[in-house]
C-alpha cells in the first residue's frame, strides 16, 4: 500500500479508502470485506450519518488503528444539531474522536458560520480532528474557510472518476493549490457496468487492462491515484473485489496511458451533484428522503 498526505494535516492516510454507501445488505460479508482492506494497508474509511453503515464500520476497526471519515447531514447543520450527530457518530462507530468530519454537502439554509462554530467547538473538544466538506464548489469552500477561526478545511470529496469529471475541472487547480485532499467518491462510476460500456472511456480503460493483465476498474483506480491529492474510495463489500482495488496501486500506468485516458472523456453520465445543486436551493431534505426510502426497504422490504 502507498500513503498520501491529508491536506497539509501530516496524516498519512492510503492512497485507496474504502466507500461504504449502500452497506447493509449482508453484513458479515461487508464486515469481512472491511477487514481485509484494513489488513491489506487500507487506513482510510469513509461513511456518513446517512449511510446506516457506521455500526457496521464500527465493528470492523474494533482493535484497528484506522483513520475514520464520517459526516454530518445538512439537515443537522443547526449548532445543536452538529453537537448531537456528531455524539450519535462517536457511539455508533465506537470511537473517541472522529478522525475527520465532513459537512456533506452545501445548505444554504442554515448560515455556514453557526455550522463551523459547531465544528470547531467539536475540535477543541477532540472530538473531531479534522474538518473536511463534501460537494463543496470553490466559492462554497471559500467562504467554509472563512467561517472558521482556528481551523482549516482538509479535504473536500467530489464525485471523479474517469466517468465524471466536471467537479475537478472545477475545483481541481484550488485544490491543488491550497493543498486540500480531493477525496474521489463513486471512483468507478458506481459499478454500474451496463451505463458505463455505453461511455466513450470504458473501452480505453478496458484495452489498457488487458495489456496489463487487470480490470477496468483497476486501471480507473491507477488513473485517480495518479493524480496529486486525489484519495478514490470505492465501495466493494466483498473480498474478491477490496483485494482487487488494493492490487490496482501496483499498477503503474505510463504517462502515454494515463494521457489516452485523460481524453477520453465523455459527459454521458450526470454526476450527482449537478442533482445536488438545484436541490439544496429549494431543499436539503430530498437526499435525506430517499437514503431513509432505501434504509426502510432495506430492514422492512417496503
Ligand atoms: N459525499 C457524497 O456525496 C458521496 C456520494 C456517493 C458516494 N460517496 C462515497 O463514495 C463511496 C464510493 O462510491 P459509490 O459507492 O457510489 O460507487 P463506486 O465505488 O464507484 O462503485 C461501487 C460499485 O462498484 C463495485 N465494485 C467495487 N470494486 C469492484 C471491482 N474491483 N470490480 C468490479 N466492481 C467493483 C461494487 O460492487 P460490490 O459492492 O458488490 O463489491 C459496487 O457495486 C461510497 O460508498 C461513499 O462512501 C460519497
Amino acid at each position: 500500500m502507498e500513503y498520501r498526505e491529508l491536506g497539509k494535516t501530516g496524516e498519512r492516510i492510503s492512497c485507496v479508502g474504502m466507500g461504504t454507501w449502500k452497506l447493509g445488505y449482508n453484513p458479515d460479508a461487508e464486515i469481512a470485506a472491511l477487514r481485509e482492506g484494513i489488513s491489506l494497508g487500507i487506513n482510510f474509511i469513509d461513511t456518513a450519518k446517512m449511510y446506516h453503515s457506521e455500526g457496521a464500520v464500527g465493528m470492523a476497526i474494533k482493535g484497528e488503528d484506522v483513520f475514520i471519515a464520517t459526516k454530518v447531514s445538512p439537515d443537522h447543520f443547526a449548532y445543536d444539531d452538529v453537537i448531537k450527530a456528531c455524539n450519535r457518530s462517536l457511539k455508533e462507530l465506537g470511537i473517541k474522536a472522529i478522525d475527520l468530519y465532513q459537512l456533506h454537502w452545501p445548505n444554504p439554509n442554515i448560515p455556514i458560520k453557526e455550522t463551523m462554530r459547531a465544528m470547531e467547538h467539536l475540535a477543541k473538544l477532540g472530538k473531531i480532528r479534522h474538518i473536511g466538506v463534501s460537494n463543496f464548489s470553490v466559492e462554497e469552500m471559500i467562504e467554509a474557510q472563512d467561517a472558521l477561526k482556528s481551523e482549516e478545511i482538509v479535504s473536500n470529496q467530489v464525485e471523479y472518476s474517469p466517468f465524471v469529471r466536471e467537479i475537478v475541472d472545477h475545483l481541481g487547480d484550488f485544490c491543488r493549490e491550497e493543498k486540500i485532499t480531493m477525496i474521489a467518491y463513486s471512483p468507478l462510476g458506481k459499478g454500474e457496468l451496463s451505463k458505463l460500456k455505453q461511455t466513450r472511456t470504458f473501452p480505453v480503460l478496458y484495452r489498457i487492462g488487458v495489456h496489463h493483465g487487470k480490470s477496468p476498474f483497476q486501471v480507473a483506480i491507477s488513473w485517480l491515484i495518479s493524480k496529486e491529492d486525489v484519495v478514490p474510495i470505492p465501495k466493494a463489500a466483498s473480498i474478491a473485489h477490496v483485494r482487487e482495488n488494493v492490487q490496482a496501486v501496483e499498477l503503474k500506468l505510463s504517462k502515454t496511458e494515463i494521457e489516452e485516458i485523460d481524453e477520453a472523456e465523455d459527459r454521458s453520465i450526470r454526476p450527482i451533484a449537478s442533482r445536488l445543486t438545484g436541490f439544496t436551493r429549494r431543499t436539503t431534505s430530498f437526499w435525506s428522503s430517499i437514503m431513509e426510502k432505501r434504509e426502510r426497504l432495506r430492514k422492512h422490504g417496503v
